[in-house]
């Protein structure tokens, strides 16, 4: 038979499933992200090879894409994308000419989002926010039980809230973004800017990065901050914080049931999540006078963006009113 699939388009990395009705992750592919500066047509390629790979030969039935940038209320443009080379083309048909099938597309943490709603984390919960440490910060607002989408499509944008004015500059093109304090790039960053100071020297990721302090990666910080490393450990505590910090204002404005976290640098559970319970409670106004929110990770972890496509996909061929 025929193939629904979900692709998540972030900025590093693209990964496609097909995914079951209850959510199960059957199969995927993945590509690096071309780039932020490269011709969309190179990404546009990188996202029909994932799809072809998954499909394996099989009708495309239809595509639900999760795009890591500010789609339009329409759900057919990536306006802006701070990490990808989207600037408002039209997505969406461009793609379902391309592939000949139909496509529909949202934000990534929208998409991710919509997931831990329908299945994961978030099931039956009323209001709650979404926040995934990637590349950048995803952010996405459930109000009533549904994802507020806002007048542009772009609610949720969390990660380009001013934290630190006057402070480090963003891919956005503004300065003091939160996710230029809590994200994977933070986590690395971090890392970076202390690996060959004294303080550190002889640490674990200190002999890894070799005296090329780039060689770090986000997901060797990861494992590094679970074996007990001292530097990881304090990139971990620091990010953690800054999420801390952020989810008190975002508190404070949305005053949500629960904040799901999510993104590859959740993984490393409480040693993100500790500290950011600590800072949001020093950081949320009247918190002896209310509930604070519950914390926890995404349910189906980095697959959640892609999960939430693959919903999409499905609703392509199975609301009513569309032909099937
Ligand atoms: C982008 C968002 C995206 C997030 C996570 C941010 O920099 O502005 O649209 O959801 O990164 O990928
Ligand atoms: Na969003
Ligand atoms: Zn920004």
């Amino acid at each position: 038979g025929s193939v629904h699939v979900g692709v998540d388009i972030g900025g590093t990395k693209v990964l496609a499933a097909e995914v079951s009705p209850a959510g199960e992750v059957l199969r995927t592919a993945h590509r690096s992200t071309p780039g932020r500066r490269v011709e969309l047509e190179l990404v546009e390629d990188a996202l029909t090879e994932a799809v072809t790979e998954v499909a394996a030969g099989r009708p495309v039935a239809g595509v639900g894409l999760a795009a890591a940038g500010f789609v339009d209320a329409a759900g057919e443009r990536v306006m802006f994308a701070p990490h990808l080379p989207w600037r408002g083309e039209p997505t969406l048909s461009r793609l379902s000419e391309r592939w000949g099938t139909r496509v529909a597309l949202d934000n990534d943490a929208n998409c991710a989002a919509l997931a831990e709603l329908e299945l994961g984390a978030a099931r039956g919960v009323d209001s709650a926010l979404l926040i995934t440490l990637g590349t950048g910060i995803g952010g996405a607002v459930v109000l009533d039980g549904r994802v507020v989408r806002g007048r542009n499509g772009m609610a949720g944008e969390f990660g380009h809230m001013q934290v630190v004015p006057g402070g480090l500059p963003c891919e956005c093109g503004l300065t003091g973004c939160w996710e230029q304090y809590s994200s994977g790039n933070a986590l690395v960053a971090f890392v970076r800017a202390r690996v060959e100071t004294e303080e550190y020297a002889g640490c674990a990721l200190d002999e890894l990065a070799a005296g090329d302090p780039l060689k770090i990666t986000g997901p060797a910080v990861t494992a590094a901050a679970a074996r007990g490393d001292a530097l990881a450990l304090a990139a971990y505590e620091s990010v953690g914080s800054w999420l801390g910090v952020g989810m008190a204002g975002l508190v404070a404005a949305f005053d949500p049931e629960l904040l799901v976290v999510g993104g590859g640098v959740s993984t490393a559970g409480d040693l993100l999540l500790g500290p950011a319970r600590t800072a949001l409670e020093a950081s949320l106004v009247g918190r002896h006078h209310r509930d604070v929110p519950r914390i926890v990770t995404t349910a189906f972890g980095a697959e959640a963006g892609v999960v939430g496509a693959s919903i999409l996909a499905r609703r392509l061929t199975s609301s009513p009113g569309r032909d099937q």
